[in-house]
C-alpha cells in the first residue's frame, strides 16, 4: 500500500526546492527530478544529476493555465488546448511570455518555453505550495528509460536529491505528449493524449521538422535498457526476454504489457517491463508487434528509441 505524503512532507518538499535542492516529484505520466526553474544553480544540478546534455531543454511544470500564461504566450490554440486536456499529460511548447521567469538554463537558450499542468494530486500540492514553476525532467539519468515507480526513480537519480515523495506507480506510464505551438503546430513527442485527441481540437498537426534546434529531444538515444532491444517479433530465440502483448504462452522471462491487448495498459507497464526484462540479463529484449493507432504511436516511438533508431 502506498501511503500519500502529508501536509508536512509536501511543506517539507517545497523548503527544500526553495532552497536550491532536487525533489523526486511523482505525475501521473513518470516520475520526475524536480527543481526551482527560476534558480540556475539548481536547474544545472538536475542536468549534472541526470547526466544530461544542456542542449537539451527542460519542462517546466505550473499549477494551472493562469501560472502558465505567466511564462508563455497563449494564443487560441494553446487556450483550447489547455483547457481540453490540463491538468494532465500534455506539454505546450511556446513563445517565452516574460524573459527570466525560467531560467535560460532551463530552456537551453531558446526564445521558447515547454509547459506542462500536470494532473497527479501529489504533484499539484507540491508546485502549489512552492508557489513558483518548476523544471521537472524525467527522474531517470540520461538516456534510461523513465522511471513509473518511486523505487525506480530513487534509484536513478535519488542520490542527487534532498527530497522524494512517493506518489504510487505512474497511471500512464509513458512521457507527456509533447506540442510546440510557434508558426505551425507540430507534434514533438507522441504521448498519451494522442494525435488524434490533439487534432480534434485545433486541426492538423505538421510533421515535426528535423531541426535539433527546434525538437531538441528528438535527436539523442533514449530509453536504453543495457540488452539491445528488437521490435516486431513473434516470437523469441533462445535467451532472450520477451515483452510480449495480448494473447501468448506464460513463461520464463516473458513479459506481457498487456495481454488483452489494452494499448493503455501497455503503456503504463512499458517501461517498467523494459527494466525487469533487462535485470533478468538476457542475451537481448525481444518485443511482440504493437499497432501504430492512437496510444501505440507513443509507444512505439519509446520502443524505437530503446532499440537505438533515432530521428
Ligand atoms: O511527462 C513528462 O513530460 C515528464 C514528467 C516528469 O512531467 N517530464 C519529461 O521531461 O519527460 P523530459 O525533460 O524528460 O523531456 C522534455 C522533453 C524533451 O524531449 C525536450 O527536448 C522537450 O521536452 N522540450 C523541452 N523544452 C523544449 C522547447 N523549448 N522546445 C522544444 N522541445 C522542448
Ligand atoms: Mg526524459
Amino acid at each position: 500500500m502506498v501511503s500519500t505524503p502529508d501536509a508536512q512532507q509536501i511543506a517539507a518538499a517545497a523548503d527544500a526546492l526553495r532552497a536550491g535542492g532536487l525533489v523526486i516529484m511523482p505525475t501521473e505520466t513518470v516520475y520526475g527530478l524536480a527543481a526551482n526553474a527560476a534558480d540556475p544553480r539548481a536547474v544545472a544540478a538536475v542536468y549534472e544529476a541526470k547526466g544530461r546534455p544542456s542542449f537539451n531543454p527542460l519542462i517546466v511544470h505550473v499549477p494551472d493555465v493562469a501560472a502558465a500564461r505567466r511564462l508563455g504566450r497563449f494564443d487560441a490554440r494553446a487556450e483550447a488546448l489547455a483547457q481540453r486536456f490540463w491538468p494532465g499529460p500534455l506539454t505546450l511548447v511556446l513563445p517565452v511570455a516574460e524573459e527570466g521567469a525560467v531560467s535560460d538554463l532551463a530552456r537551453a537558450g531558446l526564445d521558447t518555453v515547454a509547459l506542462r499542468a500536470p494532473a497527479h494530486p501529489v504533484a499539484r500540492a507540491l508546485l502549489q505550495a512552492f508557489g513558483g514553476p518548476v523544471v521537472a525532467p524525467s527522474a531517470n539519468r540520461s538516456g534510461r528509460p523513465s522511471p513509473t515507480t518511486y523505487a525506480d526513480a530513487v534509484d536513478e537519480t535519488g542520490a542527487a536529491a534532498s527530497g522524494a515523495l512517493d506518489g504510487g506507480p505512474c497511471a500512464v506510464g509513458l512521457e507527456s505528449t509533447v506540442v510546440a505551438l510557434l508558426d505551425q503546430a507540430r507534434l514533438l513527442r507522441p504521448g498519451s493524449v494522442t494525435r488524434a485527441e490533439i487534432e480534434a481540437v485545433i486541426g492538423p498537426l505538421e510533421e515535426a521538422e528535423a531541426d535539433a534546434k527546434r525538437s531538441p529531444g528528438r535527436m539523442t538515444r533514449h530509453y536504453a535498457p543495457n540488452a539491445p532491444v528488437r521490435l516486431d517479433i513473434e516470437a523469441p530465440a533462445p535467451g532472450e526476454a520477451f515483452l510480449a502483448f495480448g494473447s501468448a504462452p506464460d513463461g520464463e522471462r516473458i513479459w506481457n504489457l498487456s495481454p488483452t491487448g489494452d494499448l493503455a495498459e501497455a503503456a503504463a507497464n512499458l517501461f517498467a517491463f523494459l527494466r525487469a526484462a533487462d535485470r533478468s540479463a538476457p542475451v537481448a529484449i525481444a518485443v511482440a508487434p504493437i499497432p501504430q493507432t492512437g496510444l501505440g504511436e507513443a509507444i512505439n516511438d519509446r520502443l524505437r528509441r530503446a532499440a537505438g533508431f533515432v530521428g
